[in-house]
């Protein structure tokens, strides 16, 4: 059963070559430090005796110095005791652990926090064949139970450990085993999964963990090492599928080579294979296939490679490179699976980016469809969703990726979204289906276009972005400035928050959500404008450094111009031209900037003007000093 070692020290080489043999299982467990996890995945190591034996001294030490477990070892700290390691910094993101037995070479992706959880869950340990379950057999199945049981059929693993656990704590009884297996088998049904095996457990005593317990003579299944080492897995199940590969970078140390490294994610390829570069669409052949250790006949899924072309065609990082005769599909807009992972609001329309494969683009969500409840499966309307909710979205991209629905294959169709401020990973998904929306609507050529008609208006056009705290004196200084610009003759025009909010954004009020759209959709009124050749000045709060910069992002370089009116709060507090402050502080109107919501002031604007300490018409010079300098009015 358990690894012993004995072939290391007599026969090196017979271990080895018996170790390469062995297959290979990989699985997750769900579940938390409450359920008895750590106890169970250390007592599985621990059990295997592959740890280092400094490793093992220690937490027999700690075991009893902290006696947690009444003399005896605590595999808890084994695994916490990693946990603290990787708290430090010296292992990142996906924590898998290593071991082995006789007759099988075992992964398990443990993550203790919950965010790394779900994450690693939808991708770095989307490959695992199994999950195992765990549940304290006092409690039963739980909300939890439900959430990660859900998850783990999204992400596609079709094998289920029911690990009841802490059997020894209900006097290992039949009758609350059989009530628990009895309850999720009926949960797991609605949800797809079927291969489902229950083990009554006692990590922290052993029972059922290696050898079958004599407290649970009732039972007549396999225990979990024993499951785990002879449980059917389909290996070769990758390399079945479409060959993939995102290139992760281009290799070029000289004018004479130039080839494509990457890891292969799925499929096979061969010298000769005709592929596609996606989502450009190019085609060439596979010339040679490049590795540390030579040149390969064939590469699989999981070997890291290079490839070299017979044609030049223009590859960036990012790329996937599929085969020819059966691609990837290229979409922009997609309907996808989303668990948001954090207690910052998700926000429709704001950008975050995007990590899919080995791509990073630019994303929005623009449509919460529904979220789930994951104790009914019922679909329930949704504006947003909560952390650890899942829910499926709209999604548009910047631009076109290649991809594959999640469920065709896990690595091009598995997705995280990063907060693009704060780099926090806000969520983790799978895309279900492209939307193809816009491949019915292409961009219309126009012949008078931005150049011709900015020279008709004899200017070069410009947004003049002005953000700041209500009652700042956005709205009068645009407004003097505008007039200064007319009065030299230039063509503009003033989108001012309190008229917007009249018209095009009268359905808008100033939840985080409301706030997103109306500066989003003032960014693309501002870029049309532009277009038309207009200088364009917008006086809106826009509280948010995430809108103003996806404003910044629609224009060309140099027409995006920041200024923020810094006037402090108590300044415009203390004005209070429109009464809205006190009002405010009142607690009549909620969600007021400064004081019931967020102003992020911003990080480098083009000019900072202060009404405080300047007047309105020396901050509408400096403006117009600077549209001189920067060459947008003739100075
Ligand atoms: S933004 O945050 O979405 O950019 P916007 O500039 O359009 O705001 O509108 C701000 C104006 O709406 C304020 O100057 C004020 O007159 C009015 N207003 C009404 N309620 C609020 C609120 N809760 N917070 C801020 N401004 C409000």
């Amino acid at each position: 059963m358990a690894h012993t070692s004995d072939l290391i020290s007599t026969d090196i080489e017979k271990y080895l070559k018996q170790h390469e043999k062995k297959s290979l299982l990989r699985f997750i467990t769900c579940g938390s430090v409450d359920d008895g996890k750590s106890t169970v995945i250390g007592r599985l190591l621990y059990e295997s005796k592959m740890l280092f034996e400094d490793q093992l001294a220690a937490i027999e030490n700690d075991s009893k110095k902290w006696g947690t477990q009444g003399g005896d070892i605590d595999f808890a700290l084994l695994v916490d005791g990693l946990a603290a390691e990787r708290e430090q910094g010296i292992t990142i993101d996906v924590a898998y652990r290593f071991f082995s037995t006789d007759r099988r070479k075992f992964i398990v992706a443990d993550t203790p926090g919950h965010e790394q959880y779900t994450r690693n869950m939808i991708t770095g340990a989307s490959t695992a064949d199994v999950a195992v379950i765990l549940i304290d057999a006092r409690k039963g199945v739980l909300t939890q139970t439900r959430r990660h049981s859900y998850l783990v059929s999204l992400i596609g693993i079709r094998k289920v450990v029911l690990a009841i656990n802490k059997m020894d704590l209900v006097d290992y009884s039949h009758k609350v085993f059989d009530r628990i297996d009895a309850e999720y088998r009926e949960f797991a049904k609605q949800i797809g999964l079927s291969d489902i095996t229950s083990i009554p457990l006692s990590g922290l005593k052993g029972d059922n963990m290696l050898v079958a317990s004599d407290k649970t003579p009732w039972y007549r299944g396999p225990t979990l090492m024993g499951f785990l080492e002879t449980c059917e897995v389909d290996d070769t199940r990758l390399q079945k599928e479409a060959f993939r590969m995102p290139v992760q970078w281009v290799n070029r140390p000289n004018l004479d080579f130039r080839g494509f490294a990457g890891v292969v994610t799925s499929g096979s390829i061969k010298p000769g294979d005709r592929i596609v570069a996606q989502p450009s669409g190019k085609e060439s052949k596979v010339a040679r296939i490049v590795t540390f250790n030579g040149d390969l006949a064939v590469a699989v899924a999981g070997q890291s490679i290079t490839l070299t072309l017979e044609d030049e065609i223009d590859i960036s990082r990012g790329d996937v490179l599929s085969l020819a005769e059966s691609p990837a599909e290229v979409a922009d807009q997609f309907e996808a699976s989303l668990v948001w992972m954090t207690d910052e609001p998700m926000l429709p329309g704001r950008p975050y980016l995007m990590k899919i494969g080995a791509q990073t683009v630019t994303a929005s969500i623009t449509e919460p469809k529904y979220k789930i409840n994951v104790n009914t499966m019922e679909h329930l309307a949704a504006k947003q969703l909560g952390v650890n909710e899942i829910g499926v979205v709209n999604l548009a991209l910047d631009r076109q990726i290649a991809f594959d629905a999640y469920k065709a294959n896990r690595d091009t169709g598995g997705f995280i979204l990063i907060n693009r401020m704060t780099n926090n990973t806000v969520g983790a998904g799978m895309l279900n289906f492209a939307l193809r929306r816009s491949h019915n609507l292409r961009m219309q050529h126009v012949d008078v276009d931005k150049a011709r008609r900015s020279e008709l208006k004899g200017q070069r056009p410009a947004v003049l972005w002005f953000t700041g705290l209500s009652g700042a004196g956005k709205s009068t200084i645009a407004n003097l400035v505008e007039k200064k610009l007319a009065a030299m003759g230039r063509h503009t025009y003033l989108l001012d928050g309190d008229n917007v909010r009249h018209g095009l954004n009268k359905d808008l009020g100033f939840t985080e959500a409301d706030r997103v759209e109306n500066i989003r959709r003032v960014a693309e009124v501002a870029r049309l404008m532009v277009d038309a050749g207009l200088i364009v000045m917008t006086a809106f709060i826009s509280p948010f450094r995430s809108e103003r910069s996806m404003a910044r992002g629609q224009m060309a370089d140099g027409e995006f111009i920041e200024i923020h009116v810094n006037t402090p709060l108590a300044v415009a507090e203390e004005r209070d031209v429109k009464g809205l402050y006190k009002k405010a502080r009142r607690g009549e109107i909620a969600n007021f900037t400064g004081i019931s919501s967020p102003y992020e002031p911003p990080e480098s604007p083009e000019l900072v003007v202060n009404t405080h300490t300047q007047t309105a018409e020396d901050a509408a010079d400096a403006i117009v000093a600077k549209l001189k300098s920067l060459g947008i009015v003739d100075g």
